[in-house]
């Protein structure tokens, strides 16, 4: 049994807490809150244990809540941490909580790997590098776009590697999560210097990436165009369709119209927060011309890290193997099935 602690109760933090809930090889010490709002009732309405930091544990009670404890407390509990912090938290969080306590922990996308704010020694990316990870003690896993890149990436590069002479990639990026109350500017935002180009030569340092971001009003989903440049002739369309057809945690679509079509379509059909966990690919707009290959998919940015998390949470504590870990992924999170349902309603 590992104990597990989510530090952040946001909108990564509530979705791996209800995934870990359901696995009776980990006990769920607790999620962390900050912030006196309604979300502390939802937590315990799910039977999770709230902890928070120690100057605010009589705000907290004063308001009838009852709190378990401190976040240090709750770290000191705990074999793991799953760090769910706003962007950038996770830093203080190391320094000031599992370093001195010792504690592994997990961190997420919006942390740095590189320079005076690193948190960690690697990316994860179940895909690519999950035995890497076994028995690490600091590991940041990559954020959903950067997730997707590798999902598609690792078996391009395993079936046609140096055939590949460049990936381009753009990010469109949703504006804000569908849980998130901040306000969706009517702008189009490009990045100056995305992160998601180094994060991904993180675990496949070899690839010519080369990557932009755009961040569009949006609060359903990602869409990236994925260009392959290849030496000679780029492979055929069923070729590359055939390659992705049985990876986990890859859908293929020919009649989606759009994000809001997909998700809404996953909300409908009952998954639990709304998520796929899935890229979609969009057969119908993947092109294949002379020496290109372009691949549009929409990756589901909340619900892609989520299985991931678990993933490294099932090499880094358990030492488990890929393939077993994957089986216990599917039935948690029912990957498997949600992609065929999908296939069939978007074929
Ligand atoms: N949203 C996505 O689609 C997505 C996808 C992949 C990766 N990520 C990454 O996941 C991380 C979390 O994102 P999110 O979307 O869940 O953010 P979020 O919804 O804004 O939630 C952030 C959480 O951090 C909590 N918090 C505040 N101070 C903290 C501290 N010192 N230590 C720990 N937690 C603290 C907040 O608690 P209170 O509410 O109590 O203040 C809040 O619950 C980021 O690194 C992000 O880049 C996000």
């Amino acid at each position: 049994m590992v104990k597990l602690f989510i530090n952040g109760y946001g909108n990564i933090g509530k979705r791996l807490a209800s995934a870990v809930f359901m696995d009776n090889e980990i006990e769920l010490v607790g999620i962390a809150k900050y912030t006196l709002d309604e979300k502390i009732q939802e937590a315990l309405d799910n039977d999770y244990k709230v902890y928070v930091p120690e100057n605010k544990i009589g705000q907290f009670k004063d308001k009838g809540f009852p709190i378990a404890g401190t976040i240090d407390e709750a770290c000191n509990k705990s074999d793991l941490i799953i760090d769910a912090a706003k962007e950038g938290g996770g830093f203080e969080n190391k320094v000031k909580f599992y370093e001195p306590l010792q504690k592994p922990a997990i961190f997420q996308g919006g942390e740095d790997r590189n320079g005076r704010y690193s948190v960690a020694e690697m990316i994860h990316n179940s895909r690519v590098n999950y035995e890497k990870a076994s028995g690490k003690k600091y590991v940041i896993q990559g954020s959903c776009n950067v997730s997707g890149m590798g999902r598609l990436m690792q078996p391009l590069i395993e079936r046609f590697g140096n055939q590949i002479k460049r990936f381009d990639v753009t990010l469109i990026r949703r504006w804000a999560d569908l849980e998130d109350s901040k306000e969706v500017k009517d702008s189009i935002e490009w990045d100056k210097n995305p992160h998601h180009q180094e994060d991904v030569k993180d675990f496949i340092p070899d690839a010519n990436l080369f990557v932009d971001a755009l961040k569009v009003p949006s609060r359903m989903m990602h869409v990236h165009q994925m260009i392959i440049r290849f030496d000679n002739k780029a492979p055929s369309k069923d070729t590359l369709l055939e390659l992705f057809r049985d990876e986990f945690g890859v859908a293929l679509f020919s009649s989606a119209k759009g994000t809001a079509d997909v998700r809404k379509r996953a909300i409908e059909l009952g998954y639990p927060h709304g998520d796929t966990h899935m890229v979609h690919i969009h057969q119908e707009v993947l092109r294949v011309q002379d020496d290109v290959a372009k691949i549009t998919y929409s990756d589901d940015q909340t619900g892609m890290v989520i299985p991931e998390n678990y993933l490294l949470v099932q090499s880094m504590c358990f030492k488990r193997a890929r393939s077993d870990a994957i089986k216990r992924a599917d039935r948690i999170f029912q990957m498997t099935r949600r992609k065929k349902e999908l296939e069939e309603v978007f074929k």
